[in-house]
């Protein structure tokens, strides 16, 4: 395989990503007036950036904990399960929870992730992604707060890599790559 281009082109621009997330943060500050502390889940690594900046316009109280998955182990080839590197150190039971990704595929992680969650009793499980892929994903799968609906591409930037390659830059670009399975 030929190396990724040094600069992908913009799918979507940092102004407009900065838009979204205000949005998203007003919405999420609007809908959680009424609790007092929600708990902000980030998934590791892709949500960094996301999270970071989320978080920060958030007018409501929240913590944030963090959780570390691995689903593509080499570049974009599929590894197959999902599988646990992190867990949080707060406890979810009682607690208002928000979990808070990067980007949502085929669903899976996602749904690991809610079961996982679902199992300690929390107080309520929302969640929120910057990115889905609605072209892969099942109709069953929901997704509480979405930033962009994107094509079926490999996208990076803004906390999102290719071999743990361009998560710093400041845009969401694709990548012309072969899907793995
Ligand atoms: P899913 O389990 O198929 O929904 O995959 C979700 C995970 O795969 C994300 O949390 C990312 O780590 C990774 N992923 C899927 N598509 C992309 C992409 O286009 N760019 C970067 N990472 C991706
Ligand atoms: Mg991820």
């Amino acid at each position: 395989m030929t190396a990724p281009p040094p600069n992908p082109p913009v799918l979507i621009a940092e102004a407009e990503i900065a838009a979204r997330v205000d949005a998203l943060a007003r919405q999420i500050s609007a809908d959680y007036a009424a609790v007092d502390d929600l708990l902000l889940v980030g998934v590791l690594r892709g949500a960094f950036i996301f999270l970071a900046d989320l978080s920060r316009r958030l007018t409501i109280p929240c913590s944030v904990d963090f959780m570390a998955l691995s689903r593509y182990e080499h570049g974009a080839t599929a590894s197959g399960a999902v599988r646990l590197i992190m867990d949080l150190r707060v406890e979810v039971a009682g607690h208002h929870v928000l979990l808070v990704e990067d980007i949502v595929d085929s669903g899976e992680t996602l749904a690991y992730l809610r079961r996982s969650l679902e199992a300690r009793g929390p107080a309520s499980l929302k969640t929120c992604a910057l990115t889905r892929k609605p072209d892969r994903l099942p109709a069953d799968v929901v997704v509480d707060y979405v930033g962009f609906d994107i094509p079926d591409r490999w996208v990076v930037g803004y906390g999102l890599d290719y071999d743990n390659r361009f998560r710093t830059l400041p845009y969401i670009g694709v990548l012309e790559l072969p899907r793995g399975g």
